[in-house]
């Protein structure tokens, strides 16, 4: 399946079974013979992918190059950026070469970012190789990286010459992180996809990846398109995640993860929907059901009072105004302004 993002600079997401073999040619649309490519990858993936990846890049007619750095989001880092900086300038690559990343979201928000960064802007193609990287991470054209104070806090706009998500490197993914991307998958399903959430409840999702990604990304696709740069529609992409952002606050960023945080996000947001007469009675009864059938976690020890008051700490407040997203039923979503104050009253 190929699916076509138009932002300012259009680019294909290509999601097929074995399309890992297949990077070089599709390099080779954007970049001539000769070109340098460096792989951005880690330790985890590197040595499960890297050599076919990097055959795949060599017989396209590209010299390639590779930069390996320790798996795990504590790598997201600067320190890490002038590393590939390096290795890219003790290479000798100019703009006319290419950075490939290789992994997680981790390793596509930094190679990103390093693309973004290095000569004032190089191409990148990402390959990713999480659920939550192919269904989220690497469309939409966000990269960055994490300062000691704060996640994601130094970043630029940058869009992929390409994506190509291979399915089949899911199969080495462990089950927790395969889970967390089904947090965001579901999310895709209530607030777009309909058909899809039917097919997560029936339990057939899972038996066509090419198909479940493609959903997802079709669904990106049309919010990154309306809101390149995140300031209108495209927050819509955030349901479940205010209240999700002030769990994984409240637990430190640690022992819970980002699509469990937001399994519990969108619970709390379709009963505040309920109780507000927005969202169809009977939705939280459902997504709840999906959530368990994916073993995502519905609740958690933390009270709401505790997590109201993270809540409004969250960044993406406007003033005393919460940009919310509700459904108004499963497949259909839509931003509601809550003053602040309400929130008490919606999540008693
Ligand atoms: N740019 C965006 O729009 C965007 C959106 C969502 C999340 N993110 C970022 O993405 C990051 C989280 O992404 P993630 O969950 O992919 O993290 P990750 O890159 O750390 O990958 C998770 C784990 O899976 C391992 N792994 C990756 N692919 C594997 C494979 N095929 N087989 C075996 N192991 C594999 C990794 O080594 C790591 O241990 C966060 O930093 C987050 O901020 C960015
Ligand atoms: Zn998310």
């Amino acid at each position: 399946m190929v699916l076509t993002i138009k932002t300012d600079s259009p680019y294909q997401v290509v999601i097929e079974n074995g399309v890992l073999d297949r990077v070089g040619k599709i390099a080779a649309k954007n970049k001539r013979p000769g070109a340098k490519a460096m792989v951005v990858s880690e330790t985890n993936v590197f040595p499960l992918y890297g050599e076919r990846l990097k055959t795949s890049l060599a017989a396209a007619g590209f010299e390639v190059f590779a930069f390996v750095f320790p798996a795990g989001e504590p790598s997201k880092q600067i320190s890490t950026v002038c590393e590939i900086y390096r290795a890219l300038a003790e290479n000798g690559f100019t703009r006319s070469d290419f950075i490939v990343t290789l992994g997680g979201g981790v390793t596509g928000d930094m190679g990103g970012f390093a693309a973004a960064t290095f000569l004032r802007g190089i191409s990148f193609l990402q390959v990713p190789t999480t659920l939550l990287a192919q269904v989220d991470a690497s469309v939409g054209g966000k990269t960055g990286v994490d300062l000691p104070f704060g996640k994601n806090l130094v970043g630029a706009f940058h869009q992929p010459m390409a994506v190509a998500a291979d399915p089949q490197t899911l199969t080495t993914l462990s089950e927790r992180y395969f889970r967390d991307g089904m947090g965001e998958v579901i999310k895709y399903a209530c607030i777009s996809d309909r058909d899809l959430f039917q097919k997560l409840e029936s339990g057939t999702a899972l038996e066509n990846l090419e198909e479940l990604t493609g959903r997802c990304v079709a669904c990106k696709k049309t919010f990154v398109e309306e809101d390149t740069r995140d300031t209108g529609s495209r927050m819509i992409l955030n349901f479940g995640h205010t209240f999700g952002h002030a769990l994984e606050k409240l637990h430190g960023f640690q022992g819970i993860s980002h699509g469990e945080a937001v399994g519990i996000g969108m619970i709390l947001a379709a009963q505040a929907g309920e109780r507000m007469g927005v969202t169809a009675p009977g939705t939280t009864e459902k997504l709840r059901g999906v959530l368990e059938k994916y073993r995502l976690p519905t609740e958690d020890g933390f009270s709401h009072e505790e997590i109201i008051r993270a809540t409004a700490l969250d960044k993406k407040t406007m003033g005393d105004t919460l940009n919310f997203i509700l459904l108004e039923e499963i497949g259909k979503s839509r931003i509601c302004p809550i003053p602040l104050e309400k929130l008490p009253s919606l999540l008693p």
